[in-house]
């Protein structure tokens, strides 16, 4: 597999084409952003912990039936994944009231949620990420009814796999966000990642902060409790 041309940089993230026209590779970079990029530092092993976690997990989406964008791992800080063509919005399902729930409805942290919310975002830094319905992303042309009804189909199963997996390792599963993309066959997959990066995930007994709020609100030791959470998952670092 040969690495070519850069294709998008993200703040985290750089994706490359390959010589395979099908698959992309993404570099995990040791840069941590918050706030739409308004805090940004480079964090030690940051990207290789991110990369490493991102595929153990997605391989047990995987093996729960779950199509993910993720084939294999290719060195500490690079994965292979398979080329989607990506819809614009972000899928959010939250277990527990936490962040910008918390500040637009003024409810408790913490407050357990069930049903569990799903929320959609518009992946726009410049307008911070605006949260959107079905109407807008179909008016707008960003998904079909159908393609729609899938992500949160896909999003809530994720729930039901991922709840139960950090809760073996003694933490909840607060909120978390994915993004999906269209494969060559026009199907729905899993794209970006899963990491500390893009979910709230607080330890069950003490309700320690163990995601990227660390960051957020300078709580310190960021990657040493990431790497803390994938060592109870049994993942080790
Ligand atoms: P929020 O409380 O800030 O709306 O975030 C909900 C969850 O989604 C939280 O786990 C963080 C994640 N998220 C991202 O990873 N990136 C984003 O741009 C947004 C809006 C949320």
């Amino acid at each position: 597999m040969e690495k070519r041309d850069e294709l998008y940089r993200g703040k985290a993230k750089t994706v490359y084409h390959t010589d395979d026209s099908d698959k992309l590779i993404l570099l995990f970079r040791n840069d941590t952003s918050a706030f739409d990029g308004e805090k940004i530092e480079q964090l030690d092993r940051k990207g290789e912990v991110n990369n490493k976690f991102n595929h153990f997990i997605m391989t047990k989406l995987e093996e729960a039936g779950i199509a993910t964008q993720v084939e294999s791992l290719l060195s500490d800080t690079e994965s292979l994944v398979k080329k989607l063509d990506m819809i614009p919005v972000e899928c959010v399902v939250r277990n527990v009231a936490a962040g910008s729930l918390v500040r637009r409805l003024g409810v408790e942290e913490g407050q357990l949620l069930n049903p569990p919310v799903f929320e959609f975002f518009l992946k726009n830094d410049a307008l911070h990420d605006p949260m959107v319905n079905d109407y807008h992303i179909e008016s707008f042309g960003w998904a079909t009814a159908a393609q729609v009804a899938r992500m949160k189909e896909l999003t809530f199963a994720v729930n039901d796999v991922l709840k139960a997996l950090f809760d073996q390792g003694g933490m909840i599963l607060v909120d978390y966000k994915l993004e999906f993309g269209v494969d060559s066959a026009g199907n729905i997959v899993l794209g970006d990642e899963f990491t500390p990066d893009g979910c709230r995930l607080w330890d069950k007994e003490t309700r320690k902060k163990m995601d990227k709020d660390r960051f957020r609100q300078g709580l310190g030791s960021v990657v040493e409790t990431y790497i803390e959470v994938a060592e109870r998952l049994g993942l080790k670092l």
